[in-house]
């Protein structure tokens, strides 16, 4: 797989055709992508809300009012929608929850290790909720990990993708329910294939110059 040249053709999509579903089979290859996204000490801040019908698409379509309007047709006509969530709080239960998991999964030889592990994430999250704080910020760069890891796998698998923080994320959380659940939207991906009416599958690419954007020591 020529990963450079992917990163490089796979583009934002402006317009999908409402006829194309994507296989299930594909979709959890992408599922996979958001749950082993790495993230500061493995916080996994996150929730991923998926619709791929027309009923939980008009949900999320909710959020595209005014001067949203323009991402509205994008979200009802993508195959599968993913609203990308992160948690309103990040708790000592969430924490307490991962290390749980870590255990069960055999990542601790001894008790101590366990203890160690805790410690050292504890550390940071409270860093981030005490002294920064900036817990909210904090979580929404581990989710950003997820989503970009999503884009480009999206482009490996041949899947079109849209990015969109265009959209009333209080409008969105009310439609979904996502307070009661804890959680609060950040950025939505649509998912499917192009339509001939994408018109930035024909615009070329661009970007800042290397030097720009890169410098060496
Ligand atoms: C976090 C994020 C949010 C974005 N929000 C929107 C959006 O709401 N609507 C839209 O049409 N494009 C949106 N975009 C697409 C960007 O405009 C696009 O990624 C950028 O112009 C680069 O083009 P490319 O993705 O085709 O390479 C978003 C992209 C990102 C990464």
């Amino acid at each position: 797989m020529n990963i450079d040249r992917i990163a490089a053709t796979r583009h934002t999509t402006k317009a999908f055709d409402a006829t194309r579903k994507i296989p299930a089979e594909t979709f959890a290859r992408l599922e996979t992508l958001l749950r082993f996204a790495p993230s500061s000490v493995n916080s996994q801040p996150w929730h991923f809300v998926i619709a791929d019908d027309e009923a939980g698409k008009s949900r999320i379509a909710t959020a595209t009012q005014g001067g949203y309007a323009y991402n509205d047709a994008k979200i009802r006509q993508a195959s599968h929608v993913i609203v990308c969530c992160v948690r309103r709080e990040l708790d000592d239960p969430h924490l307490a929850a991962i290390l749980e998991q870590e255990d069960k999964d055999g990542r601790f030889a001894s008790p101590e290790a366990k203890a160690g592990q805790h410690k050292t994430r504890t550390f940071y999250a409270d860093l981030h909720r005490h002294e920064y704080q900036d817990a909210r910020a904090w979580m929404e760069k581990q989710l950003y990990l997820a989503f970009g890891t999503l884009l480009l796998g999206a482009a490996a698998l041949d899947i079109d993708a849209c990015p969109m923080e265009g959209f009333d994320a209080a409008l969105l959380d009310e439609a979904l329910g996502l307070p009661a659940r804890g959680l609060t939207s950040v950025v939505i991906a649509a998912l499917g294939y192009r339509s001939g009416d994408d018109f930035n599958a024909r615009l070329p690419k661009s970007r800042l110059p290397a030097e720009a954007v890169i410098s060496r020591l």
